[in-house]
Parts: C-alpha cells; sequence; structure tokens
C-alpha cells in the first residue's frame, strides 16, 4: 500500500502559539518521525512525503534555509534508524536547485539506506508533479507506442526515484485545505483522498490510524462497476 501525506498547518501551528513559522516547521519534523514510525507499524510499503514544493522557493529566506536545515538534519539523524528498521529512504524532485551540502547528505542516505526491505520512505523536496510529467513526456515524445506502465517508469526516473513507487492508494492531506498543490497527480489518479482539519504538528500514530480506519471502509473501483451494483442491474 502506497500512502501519500501533503504536510500542511506547521505555520498556523506556530502562529498559533505566539511562535515564529519556521518553530512549526520544527516541530512538524518531529511529526514526520512518527509518521514515519506508525506506517512502518502498519505496514504501509511506500510512504511519500510533501516537504517542500517547487512553488515554496517563494517562501521568506529564512523560512526556506531553515526548512533545508531542517532537511538536512532529519537525513543526518534518521538514516542510523531507517537502516536499522530496514526503511529504503529517497528524495524526489528536483536535485540541480539544492545545496551541494544537502546533496551530499541525500546520495549518502540513499546509499546508506539502499537495503531496506520493510518500507519505502520518498521525501519529496522542490517537487512538482507538473514539472516531472513535463520532463517525462519529453524523454517519451518520439515514442508512439509508449504504454501508461512505461510513462510511468518514466517519471519515478525523472523524479529520482530509486525504486520506482507504484500509485497512491491513500492520500492524506492536514491542514483543513481540499486541494492535491501539485502533489503525485499522475500517481494519485485513483488514490482515496482523506482530508483533516488536524495540523501537521498535531498529526500523531492515532491519526494515522483514523486515515487507515476510513480508507478501509472506501469501495474502490477503479472506475468500474463493483459487483453488487452489476448484479442489481443498476446500471
Ligand atoms: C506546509 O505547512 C508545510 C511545509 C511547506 C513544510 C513541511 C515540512 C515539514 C513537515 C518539516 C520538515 C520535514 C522533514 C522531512 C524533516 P505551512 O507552512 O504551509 O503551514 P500553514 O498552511 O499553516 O502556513
Amino acid at each position: 500500500m502506497h500512502v501519500a501525506i501533503i504536510m500542511d498547518g506547521n505555520g498556523r501551528w506556530a502562529t498559533r502559539r505566539g511562535l515564529p513559522r519556521p518553530a512549526g516547521h520544527v516541530e512538524g519534523a518531529k511529526a514526520v518521525r512518527a509518521a514515519v514510525e506508525a506506517a512502518a507499524r502498519a505496514g504501509v510499503d511506500t510512504l511519500t512525503l510533501y516537504a517542500f514544493s517547487a512553488a515554496n522557493w517563494e517562501r521568506p529566506r529564512n523560512e526556506v534555509d531553515g526548512l533545508m536545515f531542517l532537511f538536512r538534519r532529519y537525513l543526518f539523524t534518521e538514516t542510523r534508524r531507517c537502516i536499522d528498521e530496514s526503511i529504503r529512504m529517497s528524495v524526489i524532485g528536483r536535485r540541480d536547485r539544492l545545496d551541494e551540502s544537502l546533496l551530499r547528505a541525500i546520495e549518502h542516505s540513499e546509499q546508506l539506506t539502499a537495503d531496506g526491505k520493510r518500507m519505502h520512505l520518498r521525501i519529496a523536496v522542490d517537487y512538482s508533479a507538473q514539472n516531472g510529467i513535463l520532463q517525462a513526456a519529453r524523454r517519451a515524445r518520439r515514442s508512439q507506442t509508449l504504454t501508461a506502465q512505461e510513462f510511468h517508469r518514466l517519471l519515478n526516473e525523472v523524479n529520482h526515484s530509486r525504486p520506482g513507487a507504484s500509485e497512491v492508494d491513500l492520500l492524506i492531506r492536514t491542514g483543513g485545505e481540499k486541494r492535491l498543490s501539485d502533489f503525485l497527480l499522475w500517481e494519485c489518479a485513483y488514490a482515496e483522498l482523506y482530508f483533516t482539519d488536524c495540523l501537521w504538528p498535531d498529526f500523531d500514530e492515532q491519526q494515522f490510524q483514523a486515515a487507515l480506519e476510513d480508507y478501509a471502509s472506501r469501495v474502490r473501483r477503479f472506475g468500474k462497476v463493483n459487483a453488487e451494483t452489476a448484479a442489481e442491474g443498476r446500471l
């Protein structure tokens, strides 16, 4: 099962407490660790977290710098834990605009965790689904026979997802907004969507379980009719 999360609400969490927005991201990073543990315990195969969108470069300089620092620190502190827990880590998105030290930390973590079999953790940094689709389309441009599966593989390739990930089964967005914000647009074609008002720093294992329980109650039809509806001739 592939779960993707749009981790929204760090800024509001901080502002409501009279703290600067970056303080919300620090607390959000703690929630990331909890979510990774909860997902691994729940038997999730792939967990993709939206940490920084291509549009987030437009945020104030101190906030961007603070986030980049947190990503680097996360890689340094969590790589050991991921090795111990057999979690494979990759960072998806563009790489050409990232700082050299962050790039090195990413490559280091990816290499050290490459044998992880229990779960694939993908952290999206400088990520834009539209940009990924555009890059993959440029590579595929001359092929008339390209299948959807082959395009999906190209998309994983341009996004640096090693190994490639399957389509998303459950997309969770915290923070009350109900939009996809340029996240995994191709991969979410048949994803079940779960929106919660909970702000990301408050998203704990219990909240994660609630999302999984809601998902378990959904009937996934992938555009077809389910057996019951077909049998009743309700078409
Ligand atoms: C959106 O909340 C959140 C982000 C743009 C950053 C997400 C980063 C983290 C959860 C922490 C660091 C991540 C890792 C992987 C270590 P917002 O700031 O837009 O919140 P708001 O809508 O309340 O303003």
